[in-house]
């Protein structure tokens, strides 16, 4: 089938799993959800690779933003501390919204963007510009894969928020559309550039924890009190949590211990089993907090409160991805390597290397440092300190991708770690509804997941 012509069907179609021809007949059945398919479909010229595609040199990288919510209007703000970049147009529904980001770009010494705010569709007209080099799409999840494709068939390179895909459907739209236009489209996962994770990358690609076997990766963020505000996600948000069980938000812990393995590098998600507790933490925050008479009494959530997500690797690596944004608890992505030769944990950062002489105890990272610390940190850590989001991760984030378009280098994540990397949110909710069956991941890439690609030059 080629890919002009993946099936829209939802229907959800078993198989046996593929581990019944090897004797393993007695397992339950492997689901095959949605779109998602057993078999690499064959390549056709509208589908050629973008494994690996660099880019094309820019002396000047031209910017335009659709959604300049809290998000877009925080990495604007990154972006324009990165020498050779200029935002030239930002959009948002809300016009003081575009106001606000126009008033922020022209603060900082550039010329006033263009903006866009006449109504629902108004991107559109963004997109069609002719003098930008990226589009970055910071709105709503519903929004991110047609305004991608928006970007991508006018010619745009794009860069999306996380998760960068609802549906296996949408997943499989943003690899079609990124291979046919030849444009690179990369969900902007911020947290594989934090501090920490670009060191322990660099660790681990050195021996240090041996033959990896495990990781885990989380986003136990109380998010109570924004999904119920009154702007922001509060608008937004919670509505994900109605009608959707499962993983909502895979792609923070999941993006960086992925890139710890090699997953689309040599490596890749092979299949998955999801379990979501019962859905009691919004409701109980809501009588809590909200008067009786408040419409929102009367949401039902179904999504589980705790989700826990079993990745296999086609390597036999075992990935966890947990989701919990629904109790109180601290912030937390777990971030945990590990192999035949020790094992490192985050929150806070530690770790164990079997035989050291401290014994059998985690120690910190500081005597590390040194040796192992990302030369993006080493160089740029300081000013992202000051002026980045999030501990700095996103404007070493923001700074890597101008680098990379301006000295015509592929781009650190592609459209196959877009999709692989929020496949486990639609996945998840085929595997909760069926019981916790597995269900196996399209191979996003057509086969070219086996060559040893560099992240951030790791
Ligand atoms: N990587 C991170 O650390 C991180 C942090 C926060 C949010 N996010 C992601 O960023 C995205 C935006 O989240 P947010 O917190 O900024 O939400 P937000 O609600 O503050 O901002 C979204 C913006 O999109 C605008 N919008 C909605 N529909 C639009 C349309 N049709 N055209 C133009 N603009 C439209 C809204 O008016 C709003 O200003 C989400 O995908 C979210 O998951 C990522």
């Amino acid at each position: 089938m080629s890919e002009s012509k993946v099936s829209r069907r939802t229907l959800i179609k078993t198989a046996s799993l593929a581990g019944a021809a090897a004797g393993l007949g007695g397992l339950p059945k492997m689901i095959l959800g949605e779109d998602g398919r057993w078999e690499i479909p064959a390549p056709t010229a509208a589908d050629k690779t973008m494994v690996g595609v660099p880019f094309e040199r820019h002396e000047t990288v031209r910017l335009g933003i659709i959604g300049v919510g809290g998000r877009g209007t925080g990495v604007c703000s990154d972006f324009l501390h990165v020498p050779g970049l200029e935002v030239r147009a930002v959009c948002d529904i809300v016009p003081a919204k575009t106001e606000h980001a126009a008033s922020m770009v022209e603060r900082a010494g550039h010329p006033r963007p263009t903006e866009y705010h006449n109504g629902d569709h108004d991107y559109e007209n963004l997109c069609k510009r002719d003098d930008l080099d990226l589009i970055y799409i910071a709105t709503p999840w519903i929004w991110h894969v047609r305004m991608a494709l928006s970007s991508l068939s006018n010619g745009h390179h794009t860069a999306v928020e996380v998760p960068a895909a609802r549906t296996l459907m949408e997943c499989w739209e943003l690899v079609n559309a990124s291979e046919k236009y030849r444009r690179h489209c990369m969900m902007l996962e911020n947290c594989c550039y934090g501090e920490t994770e670009l060191m322990v990358l660099r660790m681990v690609r050195a021996g240090l924890l041996g033959e990896l076997t495990h990781g885990v990766g989380a986003y136990d963020h109380d998010l109570r009190a924004e999904l119920f505000g009154n702007g922001g996600e509060g608008l937004w948000r919670r509505f994900e949590h109605l009608d959707r069980n499962g993983n909502l938000y895979p792609t923070h812990g999941l993006g960086p211990v992925a890139n710890y393995l090699e997953c689309n590098r040599g490596d890749r998600f092979d299949y998955m089993v999801s379990m979501s507790s019962q859905s009691v933490g919004l409701q109980a925050w809501r009588a809590a907090n909200l008067k009786s008479d408040d419409p929102r009494m009367k949401e039902i959530y179904h999504c589980g409160d705790q989700n826990n997500t079993l990745i296999k690797t086609a390597k036999g690596r075992m990935i966890t991805v947990e989701h919990n944004v629904s109790e109180p608890h601290p912030y937390d992505r777990i971030n945990l390597i590990a192999g035949t030769k020790g094992m490192f944990r985050d929150y806070p950062p530690r770790l164990y290397i079997d035989g050291q002489k401290e014994g059998e105890q985690f120690v910190g990272l500081d005597t590390y440092k040194a040796d192992f610390e990302h030369e993006l940190w080493s160089q740029e850590g300081e000013l992202a300190k000051k002026s980045g989001g999030h501990g700095g991760m996103d404007y070493i984030m923001c700074w890597r991708l101008v680098q990379c378009l301006k000295e015509g280098l592929a781009p650190d994540f592609d459209v196959y770690d877009a999709a692989a990397w929020s496949a486990p949110g639609p996945l998840s909710e085929i595997s909760v509804a069926k019981g916790s069956a597995p269900v196996k991941f399209p191979d996003f890439t057509r086969g070219h997941w086996q060559g040893s690609r560099k992240f951030a030059g790791v």
